[in-house]
């Protein structure tokens, strides 16, 4: 019979059939101990429970053969996901910790079991009665086909939920998850790789959905979701953006359905809603007054930025300072700052100025971060009234990707841009109609609009009104 001598790394259970200094998978020295392979019978690998082979003819593999999709009690959110919930899916949401996971988790298991769902809530974080307390604060009605679970032994619940198994499972968290073997250290990459082995088979068996909460941590490195994401079918990231009361649901990743897509939430009180029309919810209204209440303004320009599919109304406001003896410094909140060091260059070129010796300040107002190129003419006309002192109409939105060589581009999903503009209440769009323009044009038509007439009627090129 052969060796099933194995080396086992204490912290993280990390397995390996030949010994070294340094664990692979966790890093941690001289910590590979001599273990005994379990069970490995004559050699070969014991035989798993898995899926029967499922083999037959495309045909007859008709729509009631296919798993159907459950909506969640969130309607933008089941759009996002490609028309909600599919059965037997794993589904992963992560993000950092308190930033809303166990809330949305429970608001969806409470409305899931409102509309007639069999549902489970296994925590391992907090007890039955403090599960209760939240989802009676979030006003979920009373209803004998939610249970709660409290405990860290996921195997257990699995034999229990297997005998008649509900149609939704929330586990939070996946870090909190222990199996009755304890073959690996709590928390370790190992352990939670297999937790959620056994859940995607669950799931698979079982038709369930299962919707499995893991925390991240700001360097998104914490033993746990990024590990798990080439295992799960979904993978969502939940954050909050500088606008602390929302909440942004990135699906990052999506086996059945469309990736990128986003829904945004409102935390409130009774916990998390859906905001309808996310662009203008991000506005102020207290900003949105003073928009329409000035004609131009130097140094602020609107756009409308594409995030995970929607159109969102983005404010860019730009300072230039005042020239000095050393070299400016360049800040930008909400954009990358290659992105601004990039498109001041451009300025520069196009305009003939030198800002090396100026500060120069970005910032994105409306609380959204924005990797969109098409915000770039936005950017560079408030950049560029904040250095030459004319002002930009606060009713006019400018779409366009800038290239080094300062020609304007028309950017992705202009229709949709231009609607959510218009629907907005802004009356002039500016944006290169054919092909391109150069950025040159479009500051001289807003500087020989300015001194005479400010702002309002300013004729401006591209312009769609
Ligand atoms: P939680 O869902 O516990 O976060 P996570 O599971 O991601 O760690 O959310 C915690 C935060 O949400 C906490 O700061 C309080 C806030 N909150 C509300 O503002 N309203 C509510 O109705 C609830 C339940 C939580
Ligand atoms: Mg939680």
């Amino acid at each position: 019979m052969k060796s099933t001598v194995i080396f086992r790394c204490g912290p993280c259970g990390r397995e390996t059939p030949k010994w070294a200094g340094q664990c692979p998978d966790c890093g941690a020295w001289n910590s590979l101990q001599e273990a005994s392979a379990p069970a490995r019978a004559g050699g070969r690998y014991p035989r798993r429970p898995g899926p029967a082979l499922d083999l037959g003819p495309y045909e007859s593999a008709g729509p009631s053969a296919r798993p159907r999709r459950h909506a969640t009690g969130f309607p933008r959110f089941d759009a996002a996901l490609g028309g909600g919930l599919l059965e037997g899916s794993l589904v992963l949401l992560g993000g950092s910790p308190g930033v809303g996971k166990s809330t949305l988790a429970n608001q969806i298991a409470g409305r899931m079991s409102a509309a007639g769902q069999s549902v489970w809530i296994v925590s391992g974080e907090e007890e039955r009665g403090q599960v209760a307390e939240r989802l009676s604060r979030l006003g979920t009605p009373v209803s004998d086909t939610l249970w709660l679970g409290c405990g860290a032994e996921i195997d257990s619940f699995l034999e229990e939920a297997s005998r008649k198994p509900p149609s939704l499972l929330v586990v939070d968290s996946i870090q909190t998850m222990t199996l009755a073997e304890a073959l690996y250290a709590p928390g370790s990459p190992a352990l939670i790789r297999m937790v959620t082995a056994r859940l995607l088979g669950f799931a698979k068996r079982t038709k369930t959905m299962v919707l499995v909460l893991g925390h991240v941590t700001k360097e998104g490195t914490l033993a746990g979701p990024k590990h798990l994401e080439h295992m799960v079918d979904v993978v969502l990231e939940m954050e909050k953006p500088r606008a602390e009361e929302f909440r942004t649901l990135r699906v990052a990743k999506n086996r059945f359905g469309p990736t990128n897509q986003i829904a945004v939430f409102r935390m409130q009180g009774g916990g998390l809603a859906e905001v309808a029309d996310p662009s203008a919810a991000f506005l102020s209204a207290q900003w949105r007054e003073r928009v329409s209440a000035e004609a131009g303004r130097a140094g602020l320009a609107s756009a409308i930025a594409m995030d995970g599919g929607q159109p969102f109304l983005v404010q860019v406001e730009a300072l230039v300072g005042a020239r000095k003896m050393a070299p400016g410094r360049r800040a930008a909140l909400g954009v990358a700052r290659s992105r601004l060091e990039l498109l001041i260059a451009v300025l520069e070129k196009t305009l003939g100025v030198d800002l090396g010796f100026t500060d120069v300040y970005v910032s994105l107002l409306g609380g959204i971060t924005v990797r969109d190129t098409g915000v770039d003419l936005a950017i560079l006309m408030a950049l560029g009234s904040a250095a030459l002192g004319f002002p930009v109409p606060t009713h006019c939105v400018f779409l366009g990707e800038v290239s080094l060589s300062g020609d304007v581009l028309s950017p992705k999903d202009l229709e949709l841009r231009v609607r959510q503009a218009k629907s907005l209440g802004f009356s002039q769009v500016s944006h290169p109609q054919t092909g391109f323009l150069q950025l040159r044009d479009f500051f001289s038509s807003l500087r020989a609009a300015a001194p005479a007439r400010p702002a309002r009627t300013a004729a401006l090129k591209g312009t769609a009104s």
